[in-house]
């Protein structure tokens, strides 16, 4: 018989993750985006496939290949990360929003070519929505798992996040140096209502193994 690699505390359970980032396109060739490799949340799809649950991945644009067993639905930008999630939600067990979207798209994309100028460019830029937030909202809403890179106030941030957004647990990590983005390895602090738990750093992949654990425990908790 196969071994194991996790106990399949998800079984029969499904799990939505987002991942990578979005593009914000300026004109048909420019875009906004953020720095972000999506690796934390493919380990985290492929963590929950392998604890036995039904994974559906929302993507921005990566370089990486869906885990095995793993539905991935392919978006660009924001608001299509936001209605494709939306459209899913229904059927879902548990969220994990892992995305790093784009707080602000341009107000009005150019339909062609921005040509340059002898002068600068000012962009208009608006909000896009959230979709951990609209989520939040719903009145039959998943067990809400949210991230929160932050640059300084990790702790305090978070859990501002956990708070504000309605959320069952956060995972927060630092952005420094050689840490967070694009990166194999990176640490986490789990922050919950009246708890936390540090994950010290380590490959993606097991910490993603560590996190779909945390979470499990968590859920089923709240759900018996
Ligand atoms: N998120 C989302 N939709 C957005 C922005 C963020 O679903 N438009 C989710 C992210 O996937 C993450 C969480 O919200 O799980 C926190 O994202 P973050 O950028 O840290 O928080 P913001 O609320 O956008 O606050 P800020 O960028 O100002 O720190
Ligand atoms: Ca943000």
């Amino acid at each position: 018989a196969a071994r194991r690699l996790t106990e399949p505390y998800l079984a029969g359970r499904s799990v939505l993750v987002t991942a990578g980032p979005t593009r914000e396109y300026l004109d048909p060739v420019r875009f906004l985006s953020n720095r972000s490799s999506g690796k934390m949340g493919y380990a985290l799809a492929a963590a929950a496939a392998e604890a036995g649950a039904e994974v559906t991945l929302i993507s921005g644009p990566v370089t990486l290949e869906p885990p095995p067993g793993v539905q991935q639905v392919q978006v660009e930008s924001a608001q299509q990360m936001c209605d494709a999630t939306l459209t899913r939600t229904a059927a879902t067990d548990i969220f994990i929003g892992c995305a790093a979207v784009a707080d602000y798209r341009p107000t009005r994309p150019a339909a062609q070519k921005i040509k340059k100028g002898s002068q600068g460019l000012a962009l208009e830029l608006e909000r896009t929505p959230d979709t951990l937030e609209q989520i939040s909202k719903l009145a039959d809403k998943p067990f809400m798992v949210g991230f929160a890179a932050e640059t300084e106030h990790l702790e305090t941030n978070a859990r501002h996040k956990l708070n504000s957004k309605g959320l069952d647990m956060i995972a927060a990590n630092w952005i420094k140096a050689g840490r967070g983005f694009e990166v194999d390895d990176n640490a986490l602090t789990v922050l919950w209502h009246g708890g936390k738990v540090e994950l010290p750093m380590a490959p993606k992949i097991y910490l993603a193994r560590g996190l779909i654990k945390l979470i499990a425990e968590h859920y089923h908790a709240k759900d018996s």
